[in-house]
């Protein structure tokens, strides 16, 4: 059989021609998505009487034939089909003959890939919400299990403050509940149907784009047909939301790698997370956070790259649009990659509350909270602010730290010191004077637990009402 489009045609296409402008390669991907749409497609044809009911019959169970030979791996996709939609309906038509060339009335590939990428999607931002909530749960164990760890928190990644390290994970705990959110609340744009949009302008058949819907469980239908076929918008908005969750992964690997190298030793990551040196023996390498970091990068370019192609762009479809797949395939894949490892990297990782609390033990990270006793008692911040920087050259200088200082030391610097001030630098009160909604104190981290749970189990309710939008 030769092309589905060949009448106009005096000439076969030529061999590099064919190999350039195919998307079989790739769309391949797209075959489930293909065939429950034209399922429902050709349902509705028959609905509508504008195919007889027993032509709809043979091309429904013609297209279930073709879907068990494609899940069995038995159907050789051929570039000269150019593309997923002509390859299916080109096997159709050898598996029940010319009567399956009656599917493709009323529709254009214009319209079929785009409802073919609208389906893909959703289904996979729901998977993508459901691990987005396994890494929180994983973040929110381990910050119960270190309700009592204490770190430096750092700014200019120089000691800054005591606090939770169950604090320190529950930020990124809200940083993947707003990625979540973000994603499934583009489920929206997302699950809207394109087809019956046709080339661009419509079609002449009695279709019945709302039933078509309806089958396919969208929300809701494209309400301009040349929008309907141009519109990427969905994937832009998809892509923009995974770069930014790689960024997040990204500040959590960087902290990952950081936290276990031997300088830091705060954590280690299981060795099943882990790999070796080719010639240094001794070596562990967190190859995971490194790559998750390493790979934000691609995440990134899909998105300039999609953006990059359709600016400009005039309406409606322009055959540039086959660039939309690849980069959202890679970023699908890459990201789900690194969330299915991530939540039990987390998991498994190892964190040594003996070095942290070392950590703490021997910084001037509890400065501020002298020149807030020294506020306490009278002194104007500004002024307490000096004393205090004072102090700790003088400390630096000594070669100690401000709890070693005895009270005839710490007089020097000011009279309004006193034997309280010992109790005050202790790390537990440092941090537990931050006892302000959303601080690091014991009991605000313990209630924020309690409110980041109650949130998951909110959300999942939402990935378990929307598991059938995954074919
Ligand atoms: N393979 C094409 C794509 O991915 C399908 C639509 C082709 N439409 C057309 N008029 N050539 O965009």
């Amino acid at each position: 059989m030769s092309k589905l489009w060949g009448g106009r045609f005096t000439k076969g296409t030529n061999k590099l021609v064919e190999e350039y402008t195919a998307s079989i390669g790739f769309d391949k991907a797209l075959a489930e998505e293909d065939v429950q749409g034209s399922l429902a497609h050709v349902t509705m044809l028959g609905k509508c009487g504008i195919l007889p009911q027993d032509d709809v019959e043979t091309i429904k169970a013609g297209l279930n034939k073709v879907l068990e030979k494609v899940r069995a791996g038995e159907v050789v996709f051929s570039v000269a089909d150019e593309d997923i939609h002509m390859n299916i309906e080109k096997q159709l038509i050898e598996e029940i003959g010319p009567v399956g060339g009656k599917l493709h009335t009323g529709r254009s590939r214009n319209d079929q890939v785009a409802t073919d990428m609208h389906l893909y999607l959703r289904g996979r931002v729901v998977e993508l919400v459901s691990l987005l909530h396994e890494l929180q749960e994983a973040l929110i164990v381990q910050a119960k299990d270190n309700l009592d760890t204490i770190i430096p928190g750092y700014t200019h990644l120089q000691r800054a403050q005591p606090i939770l390290f169950a604090h320190h994970l529950l930020a990124y705990v809200s940083m993947f509940r707003r990625d979540a959110e973000r994603l499934s609340d583009s489920y929206k744009r997302i699950n809207v149907l394109p087809l019956g949009a046709g080339a661009l302008a419509g079609t002449t058949f009695p279709i019945d784009r709302h039933f078509v819907a309806e089958q396919l469980g969208f929300d809701s239908v494209y309400e301009n047909s040349l929008d309907a076929v141009s519109d990427r918008d969905f994937i832009v908005e998809f892509l923009a939301n995974a770069a930014l969750i790689m960024t997040h992964l990204s500040r959590l690997s960087e902290e990952l790698v950081l936290w276990s190298s031997t300088e830091f030793s705060f954590v280690e990551l299981d060795d099943a997370f882990c790999t070796g040196s080719s010639i240094m023996p001794q070596k562990k390498n967190p190859d995971v956070p490194e790559l998750v970091r390493g790979k934000t990068g691609r995440v990134y370019g899909n998105l300039i790259g999609l953006l990059t192609v359709l600016k400009s762009l005039p309406l409606a479809y322009n055959k540039d649009m086959q660039e939309d797949k690849e980069g959202m395939f890679d970023t699908v894949a890459t990201l789900t990659g690194a969330l299915q490892l991530y939540a039990p990297m987390i998991s498994t990782m190892k964190v040594n509350k003996g070095r942290m609390r070392e950590a703490v033990n021997t910084d001037f990270s509890n400065a501020t909270d002298i020149a807030d006793f020294l506020v306490g008692k009278g002194l104007p911040f500004r002024q307490a602010h000096e004393v205090i920087g004072k102090t700790v050259l003088y400390c630096i200088n000594e070669g100690k730290f401000l709890l070693d200082l005895t009270l005839e030391e710490f007089k020097q610097f000011s009279p309004l010191f006193d034997e309280n001030i010992y109790a005050v630098l202790q790390p537990e009160a440092v941090v537990n004077a931050r006892n302000v909604y959303g601080g690091t104190a014991t009991v605000q981290v313990e209630a924020a637990i309690e409110r980041a749970e109650v949130a998951l189990l909110e959300a999942n309710k939402w990935v378990t009402s929307h598991v059938g939008a995954v074919l």
